[in-house]
């Protein structure tokens, strides 16, 4: 077992979820490897937690890290969205559990996916351009970038990304796809470095640091799969429980706060985060990647 993640905004997380009565059962919609799961089952004894995620490697990982919890951890292999709607009407037969007391959503990717998985998720490695959370569904991104139209690829690095050179590089793309089929991480970020102005150059990210974000969102459709997400994680709360999101992105982040915000404005939810909480500077100095974390919670009235 190796693992690489760190968990975000833990002791946050940890406190604004805690169990408030004995016995209650988490959904970790988005378990990865597996690090507040871990925490929040060492930290409350009595705490059950169901574990699902749509890559199934990473889930072995998982497996192994929550073997010592025994029963008290259980696992689903899937989309998030579909197994809590199909849990919000009626009991799952398999897991017992009519509604959950708490849905845990961190959402993206883990640090597994770009360092480990092999499947082209970083703009450092050279890797076939896969991208898929679930390598056996659905198109990849070398998929995507060989089929859509220029204009359709330029919209998709600004609306995933907000990529402001999302013309040139779409244009770019087109120019080199013609010559031989984008199959590979190294080559597509030569292709958007190349094209990219010389100040875009000069910056701390990776120019392609947007086209690989824009890509990934697409292939897994992060940002259409959301408002979903968070409609059956709702669904599958009991009456008082409690929904947390931990997002990465502002095109993300913006979705989350307007269905909070709905749900406080017709009356079924309460806001516990009036303002979304963002880590301290000592985790952000310790962990880079979690500088664009915010964790909203809300309560089922
Ligand atoms: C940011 S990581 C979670 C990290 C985890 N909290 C930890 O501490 O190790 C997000 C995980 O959710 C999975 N994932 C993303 N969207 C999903 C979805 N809609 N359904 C199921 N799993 C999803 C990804 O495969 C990834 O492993």
């Amino acid at each position: 077992m190796n693992v690489i993640h760190t968990p975000v905004l833990l002791e946050e997380t940890l406190s604004l979820l805690a169990p408030r009565s004995g016995g209650e059962v988490m959904c970790d919609a988005t378990l990865g490897e597996a690090g507040h799961a871990e925490a929040f089952l060492e930290r409350f004894p009595d705490l059950q937690i169901i574990g699902i995620d749509a890559d199934k490697s990473i889930q072995e990982t998982a497996k192994k890290r929550l073997e010592r919890f025994g029963a008290r951890a259980r696992f689903y292999h899937g989309r998030s969205e579909d197994f809590l709607a199909r849990a919000a009407p009626a009991r799952i037969a398999e897991f017992g559990i009519e509604k959950f007391d708490t849905v845990f959503i961190d959402l993206g990717v883990s640090l597994y996916h770009y360092v480990q998985s092999g499947r082209g998720f970083s703009f450092a490695k050279d890797e076939p351009l896969d991208m898929r959370v679930n390598p056996s569904e659905g198109e990849t991104a070398a998929d995507i970038i060989a089929r859509l139209p220029e204009k359709e690829l330029a919209d998709l690095l600004y609306n995933n990304a907000e990529e402001r050179y999302s013309r040139r590089i779409a244009r770019a793309i087109v120019e080199e796809r013609a010559r031989s089929p984008i199959t590979r991480s190294k080559r597509l970020a030569d292709i958007v470095a190349r094209s990219a102005p010389p100040q875009y150059r000069r910056r701390a990210a990776h120019p392609a640091t947007k086209t690989f974000q824009a890509l990934r969102i697409e292939v897994n459709g992060e940002l259409s799969g959301l408002r979903p997400l968070l409609e059956s994680a709702w669904g599958a709360l009991r009456n008082r429980g409690r929904l947390g999101v931990i997002s990465f992105h502002s095109l993300e982040s913006r979705v989350v706060k307007a269905y909070f915000r709905e749900l406080a404005k017709d009356g079924s939810g309460r806001l516990v985060t009036k303002k979304a909480v963002a880590p301290h500077l000592e985790e952000i100095r310790m962990n880079a990647p979690s500088r664009s974390a915010l964790l909203r919670v809300v309560e089922k009235i």
